[in-house]
């Protein structure tokens, strides 16, 4: 077994989950990006990231499916070892004014962003909690935060980490394990790009700051949310969305 920690990032080759998947092996850990399992992109992605000189592991399952999740993490503790650090990345957009919105937007939405959540921190948390350390960082959102125009699926599902990670955290802080949600604003990846663009213009002109957020500016908080020096930040929701929504 590794003395190195070892660290999954689901939807770990999109936007964030690139930048954080990075972040994490900059800080040491070895890393395991999930994606879905015959995912295109996957072999590409492993080809651009082992030229800038990562090395990343790969678990496939989709996030959705329980039992799928309990194979991948009983796969990489097998292959790798077990899970020390786990960030609930994956997610998608089905926006839609709500009384347009038909009941598939809701599920696919509430499954990927909220069950995935549930469906993979079971798999980890109890080892975690064994061993003494543990790292859960669940990636949220502004708009769980605040509520958006046209996303009552995703801001549903965006709180509902929110309430998630205080529930959890409370659970096991005795054991070395904290669990911490992130709530980025707009930050520049596919997700953000899909917004039309008249809308999203007209989005990153409230943004204090005056520009869409990098995805490596999430990947650094990551990375010090997974580090010892964190170990007294549990059950909290930080805000990184360049003074959109202040509270
Ligand atoms: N507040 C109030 N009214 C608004 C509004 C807002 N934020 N946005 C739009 N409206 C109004 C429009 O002005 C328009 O009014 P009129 O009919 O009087 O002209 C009406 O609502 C309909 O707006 P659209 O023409 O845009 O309607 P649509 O059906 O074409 O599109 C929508 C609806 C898909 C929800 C579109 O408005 C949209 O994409 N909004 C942005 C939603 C958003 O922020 N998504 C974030 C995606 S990225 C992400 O989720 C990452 C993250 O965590 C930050
Ligand atoms: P992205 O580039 O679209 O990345 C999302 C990743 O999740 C993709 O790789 C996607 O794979 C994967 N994914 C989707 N469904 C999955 C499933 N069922 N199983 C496994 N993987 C799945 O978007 P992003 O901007 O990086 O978003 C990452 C996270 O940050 C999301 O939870 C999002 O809600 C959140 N967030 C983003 C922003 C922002 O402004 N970008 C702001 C706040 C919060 P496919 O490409 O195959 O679909």
């Amino acid at each position: 077994m590794s003395a190195r920690k070892i660290a999954l990032v689901t939807g770990g080759m999109g936007g964030l989950g690139t930048a954080i998947c990075k972040a994490l092996a900059q800080s040491n850990f070895i890393v395991i990006a999930n994606c879905l399992p015959d995912f295109p992109p996957r072999n590409d992605w492993l080809e651009r990231t082992r030229a800038e000189g990562f090395d990343f592991h790969v678990g496939e399952a989709d996030v959705c499916d329980y039992d799928a999740c309990v194979v991948m993490v009983k796969q990489i503790e097998r292959e790798i070892g077990p899970i020390d650090v786990l960030v609930n990345n994956a997610g998608i957009t089905r926006d839609g004014i709500f009384h347009k919105m038909d009941r598939s937007q809701w599920d696919a939405v509430l499954a990927t962003n909220l069950d995935s959540v549930f469906n993979v921190t079971h798999q980890v948390l109890e080892g975690m909690a064994q061993r003494g350390w543990g790292r859960v960082i669940n990636i949220s959102s502004v708009n769980g935060v605040k509520g958006q125009f046209g996303q009552a699926n995703y801001s549903a599902a965006k709180a509902g980490i929110l309430g998630f990670t205080k529930a959890v955290a409370a659970e096991v802080a005795k054991k070395g394990v904290t669990v911490n949600a992130i709530a980025p604003g707009y930050i520049g990846t596919d997700m953000v790009m899909a917004i039309k663009p008249e809308v999203r213009d007209a989005i990153t002109d409230t943004i204090p700051v005056g520009r869409l957020g990098r995805p490596e500016e999430i990947g650094g908080l990551c990375a010090y949310l997974a580090s010892d020096l964190a170990a007294y930040i549990t059950g909290a929701t930080i805000n990184i969305n360049g003074g959109l929504h202040m509270y």
